[in-house]
């Protein structure tokens, strides 16, 4: 196994120990998270929100009830993985485009959990990782020429249509140096649904795994 797989684990078992029977859970979507769904069978869940269709099949596979999140009420907790995270726990998100799901179930709970290995901490977050940014498929273009305008170079993620039925353009180059206010710039854009960028809602809690073991950082 490799050193990456196995802090992707070590963070995965230590995320779970925030996972109480009975709860309500919400579950991102990644090679981390799945690390953390092999163990749900270990606590006796009420149901999970999922993030994505994927992470909601292999739940449901696992026998753990899928809830609609307009029924679920607030989340205690949504445990999730991050493409980038930098020191104030902001997050850049949606290399596997879930992001808009993964944003919605992360907005609807009262504590979210970042798990990380260590190659996901960055001290400026976009510099290496592109911002996936979900589109309606018509406005593409348009918000393609916006966002080089912006200083960005969009590429449009081929084959590729998220749950919702959009595209993603992941976007190099962009200045993320201000997090919140680069989120809301690109939420601004018209036909742009979500964009990757977690800050206005960064993690509560961030699991960050080193060779060395599993770190805890609040906000
Ligand atoms: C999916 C995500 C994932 O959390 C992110 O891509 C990290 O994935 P992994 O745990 O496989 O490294 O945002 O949209």
């Amino acid at each position: 196994m490799s050193d990456q797989q196995a802090q992707k684990q070590a963070a995965a078992k230590a995320a779970l120990n925030y996972v109480e029977d009975g709860m309500i859970l919400g579950v991102g979507t990644g090679s981390t998270v799945n690390c953390l769904i092999e163990l749900l069978p270990t606590v006796k869940l009420a149901g999970a929100v999922a993030s994505s269709q994927v992470t909601e099949d292999k739940l449901r596979a696992l026998g753990i009830e899928i809830v609609d999140l307009n029924f679920a009420g607030t989340l205690d907790i949504y445990i999730d993985g991050a493409d980038e995270v930098n020191e104030h726990l902001q997050l850049i998100k949606g290399g596997g485009g879930a992001l808009t799901r993964e944003k919605i179930v992360a907005a609807a709970s009262n504590k979210f959990i970042c798990m990380v290995d260590e190659s996901k901490s960055v001290e400026i977050l976009g510099r290496e990782f592109p911002v996936p940014i979900e589109v309606l498929p018509q406005a593409r273009s348009y918000v393609a020429r916006q966002l080089v305008s912006l200083g960005g170079e969009p590429v449009y993620r081929e084959d590729f249509v998220t749950d919702y039925g959009n595209v993603i353009l992941d976007t190099y180059d962009l200045d993320v140096s201000n997090p919140i206010e680069l989120e809301k710039t690109l939420n601004n854009i018209v036909g742009v649904v979500c964009n990757g960028i977690f800050a206005a809602n960064q993690a509560d809690v961030l699991l960050k795994a080193s060779s060395d073991g599993v770190t805890t950082l609040t906000r």
